[in-house]
Formats: structure tokens, C-alpha cells, sequence
């Protein structure tokens, strides 16, 4: 038996259902809930948000402690198994904590104008479009940075180098002679990969922060790789579970708070020689 649904009740329906949007390739679903699997890109419910008007990313202007970055194309995966552990140990520590999931921002590959001439990389930067401006402020006004990637090509994701190369604005203020504004500040690194490349992706990443002035906390990068007895499919699985993976993260977390509690940003102020590339 056929039920006849006018164009009337078809239009209704669609009005009141939500509508979804995959943060991992912006595909858009309609119903009351996400679908259990993108259509487009395979990846889970957790990865869709309702679908809202955009804001823009803003900074409030309140200083907080530790600025955590979930480098991933996949904000609820592997990668985010390492950023939670990171938040919640951060959390049971009591340390003011901000955590941005890069796959949600709007941010803009590096226009480069440092490659035009030195002082056309000027700080803040001159790209006011996307998101990064605020994620900028964000980097000036906490005490130090976690950031967590997954392995691409032995390398980090394109996500985070794009966040990365943005930075070039507060790097090049060493160059442009101006006051630095994250000479001893802390990064902690955290990696995960299925079988290569974790020692050469934090350090990829550690260079950036190295360049501007960040001091890298003692036994303050972690990566983990599961083998080939995982795949794609049961990899999640092995890094919820793995004690290992846990242990060592909630000992990075600890060693970027104990090295920022030393506040070695305040006593090396005006100490320090920028020697930058
Ligand atoms: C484009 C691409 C390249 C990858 N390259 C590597 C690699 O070089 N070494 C490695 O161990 N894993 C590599 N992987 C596997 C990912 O690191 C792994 O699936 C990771 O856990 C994904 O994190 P996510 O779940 O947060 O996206 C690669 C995955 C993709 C999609």
C-alpha cells in the first residue's frame, strides 16, 4: 500500500528536520540525527555537528594556562583519544585549559608575505578573514601549548602545519627586531600513526615552536603507533585501551605543567638572544 505524501507535509518535514554538517568534508545531512557513517567520507556520527551560522573564533582577553591542539582531520578519533586524556588529566590538575579541534576552524593556508619582503609579515597578522587571528591571541596569552597530531606521509597533519605556518607572524617578530611574545613559553607534543614517522612528526612540529621561543618541557613529546597487527578499523580501539598511550600522556601533560610552573617566561624576559632562521 502506497501512502501519499503531499508537497505540503514533505516541506513541513524538512523544516523540522535538522540539518548536520561533517566537520571532517563539510557534507551536509538532513534528519534528527546524524548518520552513523558520512556518506562522504566514511567517518563517524561524532565527527557531525548541527549545522548552525557560523561565528567567527574570538578571544575573550582573559589569560589562561595551557592552549591544547587537536591537530587531527578527525576531531573525535585516534588523535582524539590523546587530546581527551591530555584535557582531562589538565582538568584533574586544576590548570585553565582552552581546546580547539582544528577540523572545526576556518583557517586559511599562510599567504606568505614574509616571502615578499621581511617586514610584510607583520604581527598581528594580515590575514583578519578566518579563524586564526584569534587562535594567534590564544598562543600570546596562555602559558604553554599541547599540541597533538596524527602521522601523515612521516610527517604532521596538513590541518595543523597550515595552523603551524600561520605562526609566522610571531616568529618573525624576533626578525623585525620587535619584543617577542612567546620566548619561554612551554609546547608539549603528542603523536599517533599506525607504524612510522612518530619521532620525525614531533619533532617536525617541535622546530616551529623552537623558532619561537618556546622551550620544550622534559620528556615533553609522546608518540605511539600501534603495528600491523591493527588497521584502520580496529585502531581505535587499541588506542582507548592502550595503558601505555595513557601513562605517557598524562606524563607530558605533567611535565609541560611542572616546566610552566617555573614561569621561566617571566624570569627570562629580556635574557634571552633570538637566534631565529
Ligand atoms: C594521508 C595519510 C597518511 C598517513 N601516513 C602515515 C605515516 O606516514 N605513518 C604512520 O604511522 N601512519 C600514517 N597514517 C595513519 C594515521 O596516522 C592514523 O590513521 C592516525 O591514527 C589517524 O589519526 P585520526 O584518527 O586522528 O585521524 C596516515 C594516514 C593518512 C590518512
Amino acid at each position: 500500500m502506497f501512502t501519499i505524501v503531499s508537497a505540503e507535509t514533505k516541506r513541513i518535514n524538512l523544516q523540522k528536520s535538522k540539518e548536520w554538517k561533517c566537520s571532517v568534508c563539510g557534507y551536509i545531512h538532513r534528519g534528527n540525527e546524524p548518520p552513523e557513517e558520512c556518506p562522504q567520507c566514511s567517518s563517524s556520527s561524532k565527527e557531525y555537528s548541527e549545522l548552525k551560522d557560523k561565528q567567527k573564533l574570538k578571544f575573550d582577553g582573559e589569560k589562561f594556562d595551557v592552549l591544547l591542539i587537536n591537530g587531527s582531520s578527525h576531531r573525535s578519533h585516534n588523535t582524539g583519544v590523546l587530546v581527551e586524556t591530555a584535557e582531562q588529566t589538565l582538568n584533574r590538575k586544576g590548570i585553565s585549559s582552552r581546546r580547539f579541534n582544528l577540523n572545526e576552524l576556518d583557517i586559511q593556508h599562510c599567504w606568505c608575505c614574509y616571502s615578499m619582503r621581511d617586514s610584510a609579515c607583520t604581527y598581528p597578522c594580515r590575514n583578519q578573514l578566518d579563524d586564526v587571528p584569534a587562535l594567534h591571541e590564544m598562543v600570546v596569552n596562555s602559558r604553554a601549548v599541547i599540541v597533538a597530531s596524527p602521522i601523515n606521509w612521516n610527517n604532521m597533519s596538513a590541518r595543523l602545519k597550515d595552523f603551524l605556518d600561520r605562526l609566522t607572524c610571531l616568529q618573525n617578530l624576533y626578525l623585525l627586531k620587535k619584543e617577542g611574545l612567546t620566548t619561554g613559553k612551554v609546547v608539549g607534543i603528542l603523536v599517533n600513526g599506525h607504524e612510522d614517522g612518530g619521532m620525525k612528526t614531533a619533532m617536525d612540529i617541535f622546530l616551529y615552536f623552537q623558532q619561537m621561543g618556546f622551550i620544550l618541557a622534559p620528556f615533553g613529546f609522546a608518540y605511539r603507533t600501534h603495528g600491523s597487527q591493527y588497521n584502520a578499523k580496529t585502531d581505535n580501539d587499541f588506542f582507548k585501551d592502550d595503558e601505555i598511550l595513557k601513562t605517557e600522556i598524562e606524563g607530558i601533560v605533567i611535565n609541560v605543567i611542572e616546566t610552566m610552573n617555573q614561569d621561566l617566561e617571566t624570569k627570562l624576559k629580556d635574557k634571552i638572544v633570538p637566534v631565529s632562521e
